[in-house]
């Protein structure tokens, strides 16, 4: 019998291959390669005996177990709400009544992805605009995608989103009748993936202002996606530019359990504007009307007994060696006089590099091939631009991560990718010559 075709939605048509299955093919086919691509959490480090530990606690006592394997609401289970607020006040040293939110103004998610998603389900409709930064984090491009929102970028620099850049865009908008389909602006503003970089205190500042500014018909909201706050490992941490928006108007804060704690419980929360709160929730009731229950009875309880700040503070001691590590492995396996660049980030979990214009890191070119002869996996910088009107869309750079690999391996890649770089190189110069 022929089959005749389904017809899928359009948004399904607009949703295209995550450039992460492109990276877990590359590893499945190069199994002896170090992968500096994967977005993984060093393993080592899983905290198995704390979550062990506030497994045994929770189910060992009846009610506690009862109550954590019902189903929870679905803003998230209230005493971790409580204590969710507490701790993103106090990283901020302010008070609630200082920023104008509640407990009722947090919502727990399935990591921070599921707040990126819903929030595009919930503000964009096809068409609509959104400004990121370029480069920026590839699975919410692939989420703005989905979502048919039309992509304006900001150049980001040693100080992260240039507010010049954005003003300018701004004014565009304004000038071309456009500013009335812009709906948010998003920064990933603590050691960005992919680049390390973070938003400087008066950029924070001025980011805030230019949306305040701009909101003069409606208003132009800020998803601040902090994932990578707590993973400092130098210099003092920076307020979020929440903390500057005192009447809790503009500013969507995402937080996620994934890099500090443990990715598998994959739990994240947000900071929301009042009366962005109960739209969203009728979203997320139609995803799953609420995340898992048990996860987040752990989580209050690795929050309580200490283990969560005990792992973070640990869990900085060893990106820190991993980072210093990394770092040294490419100042000897790339000399000044080859003219490759890279970020030095104070935390997080990610390098950038920056070859000269004439080399292509793209997944076709001689760069990655021999990257791959030679054991080693990068991402593409083009996978970390947008596809939008005015993203430019660099082919010379590259995002390593040293989450993974243990200090021995990171060592090894960077090796690995010095000569893959020297081999293009040279490959390059006697083409050019002949
Ligand atoms: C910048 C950024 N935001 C959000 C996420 C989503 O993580 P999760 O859904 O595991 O919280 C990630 C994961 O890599 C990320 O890098």
């Amino acid at each position: 019998m022929t089959r005749v075709p389904v017809i899928f939605s359009e948004q399904s048509q607009r949703t295209s291959d995550s450039p992460i299955n492109f990276f877990i093919q590359q590893a499945v086919e190069n199994p002896n390669s170090i992968s500096l691509a994967a977005g993984l959490v060093d393993y080592a480090s899983l905290p198995s005996d704390e979550v062990a530990e506030a497994v045994a606690s929770v189910l060992s006592r009846r009610q506690a177990a009862q109550q954590a394997l019902q189903y929870g609401v679905p803003q998230g289970h209230p005493p971790l709400r409580e204590k969710l607020l507490g701790r993103a006040l106090a990283l901020d040293g302010v008070t609630a009544r200082d920023v104008s939110l509640s407990v009722e103004d947090v919502v727990v998610t399935t990591g921070s992805q599921q707040l990126l998603y819903l929030l595009c389900e919930l503000l964009v409709n096809p068409g609509d605009l959104v400004i990121t930064e370029a480069p920026s984090y590839f699975v919410m491009q692939q989420t703005l995608e989905s979502a048919g929102a039309r992509s304006l970028s900001v150049p980001i620099d040693e100080q992260g989103m240039n507010p010049d850049a954005l003003e300018e865009v701004l004014l565009g908008l304004e000038r071309s009748g456009e500013l009335s389909r812009l709906r948010f602006i998003y920064v990933v503003d603590y050691f960005q993936n992919p680049t390390g970089l973070s938003l400087s205190l008066p950029r924070r500042k001025r980011i805030l202002e230019l949306a305040q500014r701009f909101s003069r018909q409606h208003r132009i909201l800020i998803l601040e996606d902090a994932a990578y706050r707590e993973l400092r490992y130098d210099g003092p941490d920076l307020p979020s530019i929440k903390s500057f928006d005192r009447d809790n108007a503009h500013v969507m804060l995402a937080y996620t359990f994934s890099k500090p704690l443990a990715p598998g419980l994959k739990t994240g929360f947000g900071l929301m504007p009042a009366e962005l709160v109960a739209p969203l929730l009728h979203i997320k009731g139609n995803h799953d009307f609420g995340s898992n229950n048990l996860t987040q009875h752990l989580i209050e309880r690795l929050l309580d007994n200490g283990s969560y700040d005990r792992h973070v503070a640990r869990l900085c001691e060893v990106y820190r060696q991993k980072r210093d590590v990394l770092l040294k492995a490419l100042a000897d396996a790339f000399p000044p006089a080859l003219g490759v660049r890279w970020t030095h980030p104070e935390g997080g979990l990610y390098v950038w590099m920056t070859f000269p214009e004439d080399v292509d890191t793209g997944t076709s070119s001689e760069l990655m091939k021999a990257a791959t002869r030679e054991g080693v996996l990068y991402v593409p910088g083009q996978f970390c631009y947008l596809t939008g009107e005015n993203c430019p869309s660099p082919s010379n750079e590259a995002r390593l991560s040293f989450g993974v690999a243990s200090p021995d391996q990171l060592k090894e890649a960077a090796r690995r990718l010095g000569r893959a770089y020297r081999s293009t190189i040279t490959q390059q110069r006697a083409l050019a010559v002949s």
